[in-house]
């Protein structure tokens, strides 16, 4: 266990979930210079939050500040969890905040690791603008690379006139001055698009994946579709907006369909997209899971209790390549399927997902592929039987 060494302390941290890539360590340069900074500005008393907190580096060092901590990951609130149980600190110093969760009304100190997408930054930043008066210190922290003028310049906007630190082992500090005068800002609309043909209208929070138009490889998914299959349960994992969900849920009027991410704002945007094109729901469940292992208690999805999963898996986690969560997903969907169940997938030619499958199904077919993507199906053969010795006598 790597020990995370810091002006608040000593502290042991790991990634925990299986979906996090194994080899990243679970803070980075950025949190380091953040917590000295904390450390230099004394104590920190009134309302802190934290946002983006990726594996909890920040709240298990400032625990003792009673902190909020808020993000879009459920990955990243469950390595919370551990690591402030790792470091045997009480679970209730820490307030988890999911992306719609809403936020403290006045917040002191803002910490804030600036996220992969600007679209995902914009949208905390104009929630957080409400709770911001003109004395909160608010500092933010990533690795130079991911630190670009259009960063600044969201910050300028939204908060605040904003300057930058020297860097210190790749990392930067941005430190915002609040706005004197309170300004007029607009929520980020939630964005739409229409596929054609069928006139579908998909919808998407800030941030989630292929927000603004169909993603080439999902409309490559969508046309290598099964044919309809009748009262099934069906369940859409990593749904994003929810666009595969529906289409299958359209052709497959009496199925049950879970749409499944580990982003809330994914999950809701699925929920939304549901909404917005059919009237009943009442067959549709939509989950925060960390693939389905964190859903293992749901009643919906039991051992081999599943006829068919889709899924278009992530190949990144956090800025690293990785295929820990497609490997995740794909033993998980192994589990939950019922006997002859199959699992759909779609990936880059290059990703060798084929392998992966044939390791846990053993078995995969190829129903589609272009120069780009390949459609694969597994299937969940029957569970041998098992013979008593006294059969055979
Ligand atoms: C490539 S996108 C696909 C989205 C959507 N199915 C589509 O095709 O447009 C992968 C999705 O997996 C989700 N995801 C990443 N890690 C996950 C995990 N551990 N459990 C569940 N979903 C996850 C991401 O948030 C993202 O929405």
């Amino acid at each position: 266990m790597e020990r995370f060494v810091v002006p608040q302390g000593e502290f042991a941290l790991a990634t925990t979930s299986s979906t996090q890539h194994e080899s990243l360590r679970a803070w980075d340069a950025a949190d380091e210079y953040l917590l000295q900074q904390a450390s230099e500005l004394g104590d920190l008393s009134g309302n802190l939050l934290l946002i983006n907190d990726r594996c909890g580096a920040l709240a298990v060092a400032l625990a003792p500040c009673e902190p909020s901590s808020l993000g879009d990951s459920y990955v990243s609130q469950l390595a919370t969890t551990a690591n402030l149980e790792r470091n045997k600190i009480d679970l209730s110093s820490v307030t988890l905040l999911g992306s719609l969760d809403p936020l403290p009304e006045r917040v002191d100190y803002a910490f804030i690791k600036v996220p992969k997408t600007l679209a995902l930054l914009e949208d905390q930043l104009l929630r957080l603008a409400p709770s911001v008066h003109s004395s909160t210190v608010i500092v933010a922290a990533g690795m130079t690379k991911h630190i670009h003028n259009s960063t600044l310049a969201l910050f300028e906007r939204i908060l605040g006139p904003s300057t930058t630190s020297l860097a210190k082992k790749k990392a930067r500090l941005i430190f915002v001055t609040p706005h004197e005068a309170e300004i007029a800002l607009k929520p980020l609309a939630v964005s739409s698009f229409t596929l054609d043909p069928g006139n579908i209208r998909v919808k998407s929070y800030p941030g989630v994946f292929s927000s603004e138009r169909l993603d080439i490889g999902t409309s490559f998914f969508i046309d290598n579709l099964p044919d309809q299959a009748g009262q099934i349960r069906i369940i859409d994992l990593g749904c994003g907006n929810g666009v595969v969900g529906l289409v299958l849920a359209l052709d497959n009027p009496d199925a049950d369909v879970m749409f499944i991410d580990e982003s809330f704002l994914a999950v809701a945007s699925a929920e939304l997209t549901v909404q917005s094109n059919l009237e009943e729901h009442s067959q549709f469940e939509f989950l925060v899971g960390d693939s389905l292992g964190s859903l293992r208690s749901h009643p919906g999805i039991a051992d081999a209790s599943v006829d068919l999963v889709f899924t278009n898996p992530p190949f990144h986690d956090d800025h690293a390549l990785s295929d820990a969560t497609a490997w995740q997903m794909f033993s998980d969907a192994h589990r939950v399927l019922r006997s002859n169940g199959q699992l759909w997938v779609i990936g880059n030619r290059h990703l060798a997902y084929h392998a992966k499958l044939k390791r846990i199904f053993g078995n995969c077919d190829i129903i589609g592929s272009n120069s780009k993507f390949v459609v694969f199906r597994a299937t969940r053969k029957p569970a041998p039987v098992q013979h008593k010795a006294d059969d055979f006598s």
